[in-house]
């Protein structure tokens, strides 16, 4: 099937994340919003206003036209798979958000499906490995700028915790939330084969009452021994706290928290103090989102392979349930056979 440029895209929900693609396909080039779908169609249309394109409650109205070349998934986790088959049965490309979905049975029997029919470009939304800080690492540690490397140290804390709906159907920390850093994790080191975790309740009786962590600390070992840890909580009071450390034999590359500018004050009370943090992840990954949409209409225009994909998000999904299973079992649990 052969794309044209720009690319006709249908956009799925209109809410926190649908917000953000919408902009950002207003502001590329390469890409023509068409659709925005979202049962709730005033949302919609409010984000057609803004940014162009029509806005529908209707999945068949989007599917029905031809002139569309791809869609992207900002709808609820739950409603994913069914848009993704339904696209790719029409030759459709695909950007999808994180996760796919929350049941690593359902993912296996759509891979399963997905690889028997003609391969359509799949991207999935795992969007910091697309943050220029984070991506800029792993280049250079590609490059070799650090050696081998030896440990990956990565912390994610949310401001606060999400409200208690978000959270009965979230998946639960590690599905939800760790699953950006497992990614992260699998950019810099795909060949892990050991999850162990540990999640605790020390905040918030809600996330308890749900049968979820609102804090905790995962550690996956490599086939060859590489170490990573991911600190994530729930809570953090300095605001949105995102660090990365890559060390290697030859050194270290790090990143550490954004602040809107570099000014820093030095008074009697204080020295080094910098402004707050960017407040959450619409504004601290707005630029990630930006570069990953142009790697997926760049890989759908010039038939490259689209990275993260679709094997990608499973893996990460096998990686948080043995996270889960690891914190709740209080064992190591070994994952060299489940994934890819
Ligand atoms: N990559 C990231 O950083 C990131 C950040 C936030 C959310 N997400 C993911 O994006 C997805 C949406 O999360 P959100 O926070 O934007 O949710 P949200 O609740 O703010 O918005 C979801 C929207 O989808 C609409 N919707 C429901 N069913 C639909 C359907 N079948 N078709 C089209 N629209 C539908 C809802 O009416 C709502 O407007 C989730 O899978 C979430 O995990 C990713």
């Amino acid at each position: 099937m052969s794309h044209p440029n720009p690319l006709r895209v249908a956009l799925f929900g209109a809410g926190r994340i649908g917000k953000v693609h919408a902009k950002n396909i207003a502001d590329n080039s390469n890409v023509e919003l068409a659709w925005i779908c979202d049962p709730f169609v005033d949302g919609a249309q409010a984000l057609v206003e803004q940014y162009g394109g029509r806005s529908t409650a209707s999945t068949d109205e989007v599917f029905g036209d031809s002139s569309v070349g791809a869609i992207i998934i900002g709808s609820p986790t739950n409603t994913h798979i069914d848009l993704i088959s339904r696209a790719q049965s029409q030759g459709l490309a695909v950007l999808c958000e994180k996760p796919i979905d929350l049941d690593i049975d359902r993912v296996r029997e759509y891979q399963k499906q997905m690889a028997a029919a003609a391969a359509v470009p799949f991207m999935l939304g795992f969007n910091r490995r697309f943050d220029p800080s984070y991506g800029s690492i792993h280049a250079r540690f590609v490059a070799g700028e650090i050696g081998e490397l030896e440990q990956l140290n990565i912390t994610s804390r949310d401001p606060a915790p999400a409200p208690p709906s978000y959270i009965a159907t979230s998946g639960g920390i590690f599905r939800d939330m760790t699953i950006h850093d497992l990614d992260l994790a699998r950019f810099f080191i795909p060949d892990i084969v050991e999850v162990t975790a540990v999640g605790s309740n020390l905040f918030s009786d809600y996330i308890a009452e749900a049968g979820d962590y609102d804090t905790a600390t995962v550690l996956l070992r490599s086939r060859r021994g590489q170490i990573v840890t991911i600190v994530n909580s729930r809570r953090c009071v300095f605001g949105f706290d995102q660090r990365m450390e890559a060390f290697g034999s030859e050194g270290m590359l790090a990143a550490t928290n954004v602040t809107p500018t570099k000014v820093l004050s030095y008074t009697k009370d204080v020295t080094a103090a910098a402004e707050p943090y960017l407040p959450f992840f619409l504004e601290r990954y707005a630029e990630s989102y930006k570069v990953e949409l142009d790697a997926f209409v760049q890989a759908v225009q010039t038939g490259a392979a689209c990275k993260p994909d679709f094997d990608d998000g499973m893996d990460a999904l096998v990686l948080a349930n043995a996270a889960l299973e690891s914190a709740r079992s209080g064992k190591t649990v070994n994952v060299a056979d489940d994934t890819k």
